[in-house]
């Protein structure tokens, strides 16, 4: 099998004969998004994608527009709660092939008869120059007016306190490049990864930055010898950048993700890095480099808790099933042949045993009172769980 896209390999390579072993965090940013050959940085070879059913994996968007749907009746109830500013500023960070962006502002057109439309402004976070060509493919048919939506590169392009109005993403901070740690004779070691003339190989060595530690120590975790695991520093970055983005409204993150207290109990002791190539999964991340994704739940308890340090406050942390039914999942899919594939596609977002329950949604404000949310009507079955358990 072949280790990875050769000039990607190259480039690895060639930084660990200058430097040394490199923290995984390193290998992941340069696998994902080397400038010229990251998975996400490439454009794809013709006429394949990456994201999609002939892709290496598919989103939500892939299989049907009522999460965008339900996002852009959530906006509404936002804008309401704003008094209809203008603009009402959405921002989408990550959006992969722009195909929610392209639900969201088609069911915006939907009621010709309100200024919601005229008055959005929709701005797309992405970092890679090749998935912003296919959001612009995607995108600029008519869906909405040219000067009305932009796209940026990074969180940092965004003024502090710009945004009055919604800020989201999809499968996001899963993608972020994250430290693994190990634990050995009580002590957290970070794994390295170096090359043996022929393969990658870890190594285990001290933690490449102090704020790992400050990290576990904020969730108060005690990890038993031999236990593996991810620590997302960039989430914690990018949760700060997020609130010092937004004014006044709302920020919603769906990625498929747990509790810390999940996360980091004993049923994930070997962490949750996940490759996915061609809709399989695998857990070898020195194969095909360049040539699969490369993924890590998400701490959503860490999220939270960084947020509130920022003033973004928890207004609540749901489920895909419940998040969709809360927006009247019922209402969109009753015109749907209940035997049909349609019908079939949609449920599939919702399935219990599947994306409805896997996929989390984290909703949170600023600027504004806790507000009530149809998104949040349906309590999900895992309670209040966000909550940091605290030193014994
Ligand atoms: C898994 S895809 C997201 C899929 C998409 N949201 C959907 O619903 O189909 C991750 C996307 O996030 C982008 N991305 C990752 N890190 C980013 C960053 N720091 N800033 C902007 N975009 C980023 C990737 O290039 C890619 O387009």
């Amino acid at each position: 099998m072949s280790i990875g896209h050769p000039e990607l390999i190259a480039a690895i390579t060639s930084e660990i004969a200058t430097s040394g072993p490199i923290p995984f965090v390193r290998f992941m940013e340069l696998a994902l998004y080397h400038p010229q050959f990251g998975y996400y940085m490439r454009p794809p070879e013709s006429g394949a994608e990456r994201i999609g059913w002939s892709g290496d994996f598919y989103t939500s968007s892939d299989v049907h527009p009522i999460l965008g749907q339900a996002l852009a009746k959530q906006a509404r109830q936002l804008d309401k709660l704003l008094g209809h500013p203008d603009p009402f500023t959405v921002v989408e960070m990550g959006p992969g092939k722009g195909l929610l962006a392209k639900h969201f502002l088609s069911a915006c057109r939907t009621q010709a008869d309100d200024s919601f439309s005229q008055r959005l402004r929709y701005v797309l976070i992405e970092r890679s120059p090749a998935m912003r060509d296919l959001q612009r493919a995607n995108l600029l048919h008519g869906l909405v007016e040219p000067g009305r939506i932009t796209w940026v590169e990074s969180l940092a392009d965004l003024k502090p306190g710009s945004i009055t109005g919604l800020f989201f993403s999809n499968e996001l901070p899963d993608a972020f490049p994250v430290h693994r740690i190990q634990v050995e004779q009580e002590q957290i070691r970070e794994i390295y990864v170096d090359y043996d003339g022929a393969r990658f190989v870890e190594r285990l060595r001290p933690l490449s930055s102090p704020a790992i530690q400050d990290y576990l120590a904020r969730l108060n975790l005690s990890l038993p010898d031999g236990y593996q695991t991810e620590v997302n520093l960039e989430a914690v970055r990018w949760m700060a950048q997020v609130s010092r983005a937004i004014d006044r409204g709302l920020a919603i993150t769906i990625d498929y993700g747990h509790t810390a207290q999940d996360l980091y109990g004993p049923d994930r002791a070997k962490g949750t890095l996940l490759c996915y190539y061609s809709q399989m999964t695998n857990e070898d991340p020195y194969v095909r480099v360049g040539q699969q994704d490369m993924t890590a739940h998400v701490d959503f308890s860490t999220l939270a808790t960084v947020g509130e340090e920022h003033g973004l406050h928890v207004t609540g942390f749901t489920n895909q099933m419940s998040f969709l039914m809360g927006l009247g999942v019922e209402e969109m899919v009753a015109h749907m042949d209940p035997e049909g594939p349609e019908f079939r596609a949609a449920i599939h977002l919702m399935r219990p045993e599947g994306m409805g329950r896997t996929f989390k949604v984290l909703i949170q404000h600023k600027g504004i009172a806790a507000p009530t949310l149809d998104a949040l009507a349906f309590k999900p079955f895992f309670g209040t769980a966000l909550a940091v358990p605290s030193a014994a």
